[in-house]
């Protein structure tokens, strides 16, 4: 049995469509196990450029499977349409892709109640996708399970008592809702595309790793916007740590073996919530234009800060990271100096981790350590002697702290621009 999950250490947006994709190239599954279109993964391969929101990483490698697990919530349209863009892409989808019948339906209501509760005086900055909705259903025993997509009376069924839960709340807010019968015979329509795929997610991988076939979890969002962990209630709406590799695909904990965690040279998020080390200066202006900064999903501006300790120590151990994968490194350079938050002062007392109450980590102040900032990086190099002294400080001083080897470094968007293995940095650290 061989298997990794590949899970984001901060507020989401780390770079972990370019790892999955690395990492794909050895494994015979990738599989999602959470969140639905709200994530978005940017890959570049030679000159294109693709942008998946539904699908695994994994699909445009040609012999790879990708399947997506009962954790999962399903907006229909946009699979339908990332199939249809696999097509013109030339690349074959029958028999690589398998959706669990357990995952769940996003429709047309769980987008008019995102809308709805977006426009409401308690707004999260969601991506507006219906996720959070979506999975309120679920939870209510009122939502519509993928494999009852070939079953219009069930859907109906489900469909006008939802509608008339909502309807007095869109009315107010201005929201047009389909009728039950439209939108039921939408999801029908689309469901016919999709049910061919429909499948036992949960047997195909455990059947895997008793054949000693490599599996790769992928994971969406980051470990902040985690439902149990993150910064409640700004975060998503389902199990983002790696745990949920293993309750979101339908296996044991044990299932999980090497655990990457990736994490950006700084740190970013979209939405509303806390961010003790937030820049709304001209730095924060330049990292974001530097990273391209900006939502693969809404195209919102990504709020900008730098690389925060605390919640790297804290994502280390609610995913039990054994491996970083660190991305954008090269985005940093030409700055001066970079801080890194090393603590935080709460209430005057200076603690390593975010505290488990969301409140009392809203007032962290960081503190922070200084480093020597470095100029431009080289693109494709072969080995991380390349990179100049400050920049592989500043790699070891993170690798330091979190006691776990750098095992990816990604210098760039395309493949080329990566290196792998133990990455040795630079032992002295500051300013
Ligand atoms: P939702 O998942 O659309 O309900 O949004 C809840 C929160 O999670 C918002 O702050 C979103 O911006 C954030 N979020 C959801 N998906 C992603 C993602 O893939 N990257 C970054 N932030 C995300």
């Amino acid at each position: 049995m061989s298997s990794t999950a590949v899970v984001g250490l901060q507020w989401g947006d780390e770079g972990k469509g370019k790892i999955v994709d690395i990492l794909a190239e050895e494994a015979d599954l990738v599989v999602r196990f959470g969140g639905g279109a709200n994530a978005g993964h940017t890959l570049v391969v030679g000159e294109q450029k693709y942008v998946f929101h539904l699908l695994p990483s994994g699909i445009v490698r040609p012999e790879t499977r990708c399947l997506l697990g009962a954790g999962m919530v399903i907006d229909p349209s946009a699979l339908v349409e990332e199939i249809e863009t696999c097509h013109r892409l030339g690349l074959n989808t029958t028999g690589r892709i398998v959706i669990s019948p357990a995952a769940h339906v996003v429709t047309e209501y769980h987008k008019a109640a995102d809308q709805i509760g977006e426009g409401s005086d308690r707004p999260i900055g969601t991506t507006l996708r219906g996720i959070g909705p979506a999975y309120e259903d679920r939870a209510g025993r009122r939502g519509i399970p993928m494999s009852w997509l070939r079953y219009p009376e069930r859907i109906l069924d489900i469909l006008s008592a939802n509608a008339r839960r909502i309807e007095p709340f869109a009315r107010q807010a201005g929201v047009p809702l389909p009728p039950p019968e439209a939108e039921t015979h939408r999801l029908v329509r689309l469901g016919a595309m999709l049910i061919p795929y429909v499948g036992d997610v949960r047997q195909t991988v455990s059947q895997a790793l008793d054949s000693d076939k490599h599996v790769l979890f992928e994971g969406a969002q980051g470990t902040m916007l985690d439902i149990l962990h993150g910064t409640y209630p700004y975060v998503t709406s389902s199990q983002v740590i790696a745990a949920g590799a293993a309750t979101g695909t339908g296996l044991g904990p044990s299932a999980i073996q090497t655990v990457v965690g990736v994490a950006k040279a700084y740190t970013t998020r979209v939405g509303l919530g806390p961010f003790p080390t937030e820049l709304t200066d001209e730095t924060g202006d330049r990292i974001r234009d530097a990273g391209g900064e900006f939502g693969a999903t809404t195209g919102r501006p990504r709020r900008c800060g730098w690389l925060d300790l605390p919640i790297l120590r804290l994502a280390k151990k609610l995913n039990g990271v054994t491996e970083l994968a660190l991305t954008k490194l090269d985005v940093l350079a030409g700055l001066d100096r970079i801080a890194v938050a090393t603590g935080y002062r709460i209430d005057g007392r200076v603690v390593a981790v975010p505290p488990e109450d969301p409140d009392q980590w809203a007032q962290a102040e960081p503190l922070y350590e200084w480093f020597e900032g470095f100029e431009a990086l080289p693109k494709h190099p072969s080995t991380v002697d390349e990179l100049p002294a400050q920049a592989r400080r500043y790699l070891q001083a993170i690798s330091d702290d979190l006691g776990v080897d750098v095992t990816i470094l990604s210098l760039g968007p395309g493949r080329s621009q990566t290196l792998r293995g133990k990455i040795q940095g630079s032992p002295d650290r500051g300013v």
